[in-house]
């Protein structure tokens, strides 16, 4: 099946983005370290969030398809909590975090945006993303309501704008696997969502 790589933006919505296939694949591995040269250079020279993620995908997907090291790079799931994150890099003062994260199968993580960019890839397993949009008025100033969902499948890339609000579900038999990474998290804009009682909290 054809991969997708998907943009979703700050009002939930999710579109699909070209994947461009100009690549000059060489025979050797796209090693993490080049891959994190790489972002820095797109960090350094490009501002606006869509276009870093539209300069981002492409080298996600090339890491995904040419690293076999990536494969095996993550955590079992922590038994109590039911996933794991297995940072591979993060560097203080530098605004970026690349991890994997593991999600036993019918975990579901809570409703959040991250407050920063980011860009997720599934390595493997199958997971559902759900995606929320605010729908608050003055008394329920943090009420959001679902405007969509998509499954991810092994391949498939998906990237999100600060705000975007979202939560995952993992579908499949078999543990999901996410190579994931995000720009710099402005805590005080990064919220959990309470579909209850409309509230949200800093997470
Ligand atoms: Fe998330």
């Amino acid at each position: 099946m054809e991969n997708t790589d998907w943009l979703v933006q700050d009002d939930g919505s999710c579109i699909a983005c070209e994947i461009p296939n100009n690549w000059e694949w060489s025979e050797k591995p796209y090693r993490l370290y080049r891959f994190l040269t790489d972002l820095e250079d797109i960090i350094e020279t490009v501002e606006d969030d869509r276009q870093r993620l539209e300069a981002i995908r492409p080298l996600v997907r090339r890491l995904l398809t040419s690293s076999y090291w990536l494969q095996g790079e993550y955590r079992e799931p922590n038994p109590e909590t039911g996933w794991s994150v297995l940072m591979l890099y993060d560097e203080i003062d530098f605004p970026l975090t690349v991890q994997t994260v593991v999600w036993e199968p019918k975990k579901v993580s809570p409703i959040h945006n991250h407050a920063t960019w980011g860009v997720v890839a599934l390595i493997s397993g199958e997971e559902k993303n759900t995606f929320w949009q605010r729908s608050g008025d003055r008394e329920n100033r943090d009420r959001i309501e679902k405007v969509g969902e998509k499954i991810l499948l092994p391949g498939d890339i998906i990237s999100f704008t600060a705000d975007a609000i979202h939560s995952v579900e993992a579908i499949s038999e078999e543990p999901t696997i996410s190579f994931n990474l995000y720009g710099e998290t402005n805590y005080q804009q990064r919220f959990e969502f309470d579909i209850q009682n409309h509230s949200a909290k800093n997470f």
